[in-house]
């Protein structure tokens, strides 16, 4: 990747101390989206590297993937799946648990979305501990789809995420750090 490109990314976002509790540094992508340029370029990185993948379906993450996987998907020619938080989902759906610091949260898909043979890129604007790549992956996976990768535009790489996701035998791709 260019490095003017994703040190302009790199720009663009901001970070907000103390969000939502004290102690966490929040990574606001929402900057990133008021520059028109910076978030055309973000798009264009992960199409770029996906449009010749086959990928047949891209899975966003609620809630911010819901921002960023649409246009990679109408990029790309790949069908968009949103994975969602409990509950919110009207059709029948599977659903993965995963464990969080404090308590648990889970992640649902309807069924049908996803089929056996579907190539797969799952994408989420922030990886940190893993965790919700990881549910994600087993959801699309007990689909019958293929995992081809997990896009974030950041990564907190202190959290370890990286390494949770390789033992899943996934690569992980991101803009910045
Ligand atoms: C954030 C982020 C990822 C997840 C990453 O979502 O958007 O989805 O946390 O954390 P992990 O790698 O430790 O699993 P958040 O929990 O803020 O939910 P929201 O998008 O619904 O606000």
């Amino acid at each position: 990747d260019n490095p003017d490109t994703t040190g302009r990314i790199k720009s663009a976002l901001r970070v907000i101390p103390n969000f939502p509790k004290p102690g966490i540094m929040f990574q606001d992508i929402t900057t990133l989206l008021l520059d028109p340029k910076a978030f055309k370029d973000t798009i264009d990185l992960f199409v770029e590297r996906y449009k010749h993948e086959h990928i047949s379906v891209i899975a966003g993450i609620e809630a911010r993937g819901f921002i960023f996987g649409p246009p990679i998907a109408l990029a790309i020619g790949a069908k968009f799946v949103p994975l969602r938080k409990p509950k919110k989902l009207p059709g029948e759906v599977i659903s993965e648990k995963y464990i969080l610091e404090y308590g648990s949260d889970c992640l649902e898909m309807h069924v049908g979305a996803v089929e056996s043979g579907d190539r797969a890129l799952i994408v989420d604007d922030l990886i940190a501990t893993g965790g919700t790549l990881c549910a994600a992956m087993n959801l699309l996976e007990r689909a019958g789809a293929e995992v081809v990768e997990c896009a974030c535009v950041i990564e907190v790489p202190e959290l370890k995420g990286r390494e949770r996701l390789r033992s899943h035998g996934k690569p992980l791709y991101v803009l910045v750090e």
